[in-house]
């Protein structure tokens, strides 16, 4: 166990480096969207089946597990009332039946070796979709390779959650480059902006009473946390719902507003002994629609503050973008103190790691290797 207001104990928790990573996001980010830029997209790609023809997409899918395709969820919730087009998140084997050629699928795996997103790879290129791939390596890299398909390769050697500003800022770009939407750049490079300014409030050198997210870790110390978003703040909460889960090691669960007024709320009629396990996380705007500063403020006095701690995370910035981000950031941040506070190594995830191997026994990323093979042409 450390104590969050010892930054030499926390340096020294940090054995693989995550929280110090953190504390260069932005930088991270203006990489990211530079690499992105440099990518030039084909107008057209031969495959065996036949041509695909690259150009303005009339759907969007994004392919992908965990920390992969999280963006995805977040770019949807930000833009889906300014898009004209579908944005869809996809995390599974396959694809939905309806994406075909005019559809572009973005399939996003840091490793390159996540089955699910190589058969929707594979599924996307078998349909004749504009696929584009978001990799650090593995075997994605290496199909990409094969079939021309274009790759953004970001950096290795870290684990997915944390290289979040690589996998989601390159989307804003691919989205204005297909000419979807317009001044996304512009957006990105300002929320890095944000990100910069926030990290030093944030860092380990901060003490807790001023350090938002240490505040929030020590609240959450013996409980389960629950994050409940809203609109374009709603994968944020799902976001650090898994941050909890993968680096603070504990349960953690989340939801939205309006749909927990529909079911959720009942179960806080529940005794008080039992709901006394939980913390509330509200992710907050100062944008938020009157009917849903409404309904979080009902749902606080009729539920919420019978949890053992009833925390808001209010989001800084000016746009929907940099208010997803800078609650991201300072949950994710949170889920690492946490970690240390417990005495447990955000880096590792195991039970993951073990269901990977169990499962690699199937050998499903052998399989998409050979029907790749099969459908590349040279
Ligand atoms: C996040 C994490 C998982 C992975 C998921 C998919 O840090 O470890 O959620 O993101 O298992 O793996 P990748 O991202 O390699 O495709």
């Amino acid at each position: 166990m450390v104590s969050l207001d010892d930054p030499m104990a926390i340096r020294k928790a940090d054995e693989h480096g995550m929280l110090e990573f953190y504390m260069r996001w932005a930088d991270a980010a203006r990489d990211a969207i530079q690499r992105a830029r440099a990518i030039e997209l084909p107008t057209e790609l031969r495959t065996r089946k036949g041509v695909i023809r690259y150009g303005q997409p009339e759907a969007l899918a994004i392919a992908g597990m965990g920390g992969s395709v999280i963006g995805g969820d977040i770019l949807r919730d930000i833009l889906q009332d300014e898009v004209s087009v579908p944005i869809e998140v996809w995390r599974d084997y396959g694809l939905p039946s309806w994406l075909g050629p005019g559809h572009m699928v973005v399939a996003i795996s840091y490793s390159g070796n996540t089955e699910e997103t190589l058969v929707a790879f594979s599924e996307a290129l078998k349909r004749g979709c504009m696929v584009i791939a978001i990799t650090s390596g593995g075997y994605l890299a290496s199909l990409c390779r094969k079939t021309g398909v274009p790759l953004l390769e970001v950096p290795g050697g870290r684990v997915t959650r944390m290289s979040f500003p690589y996998l989601f800022f390159p989307l804003l770009v691919f989205l204005e480059g297909s000419g979807l939407a317009r001044g996304l750049c512009d957006l990105a490079e300002r929320a890095a902006g944000l990100l910069s300014s926030m990290a030093k409030d944030l860092g380990p050198e901060t003490p807790t009473e001023e350090n938002e997210a240490k505040r929030l870790a020590s609240r959450l110390v013996g409980t389960v946390p629950l994050v409940y978003g809203f609109g374009w703040l709603k994968a944020v909460a799902y976001r650090l719902k898994t941050q909890f889960n993968e680096n603070s090691k504990v349960p953690s669960f989340s939801n939205w507003f309006p749909p927990m007024n529909h079911h959720e709320i009942v179960g806080w009629e529940a005794e008080e002994e039992l709901l006394r396990v939980f913390s509330v996380v509200l992710l907050r705007s100062r944008g938020e629609p009157p009917e849903i500063r409404r309904r979080i403020e009902l749902t606080k006095e009729i539920a919420l503050e019978k949890a053992s701690n009833l925390l808001e995370i209010w989001a800084r910035g000016s746009s929907k973008l940099e208010e997803a981000i800078s609650a991201l950031y300072i949950g994710d941040i949170a889920s690492l103190y946490l970690a240390f506070a417990r005495g447990v190594d955000p880096y590792r995830t195991e039970s993951i790691s073990a269901l990977k191997r169990g499962m690699a026994e199937l050998r499903i990323a052998d399989k998409v290797e050979k029907e790749i093979e099969g459908l590349a042409i040279g």
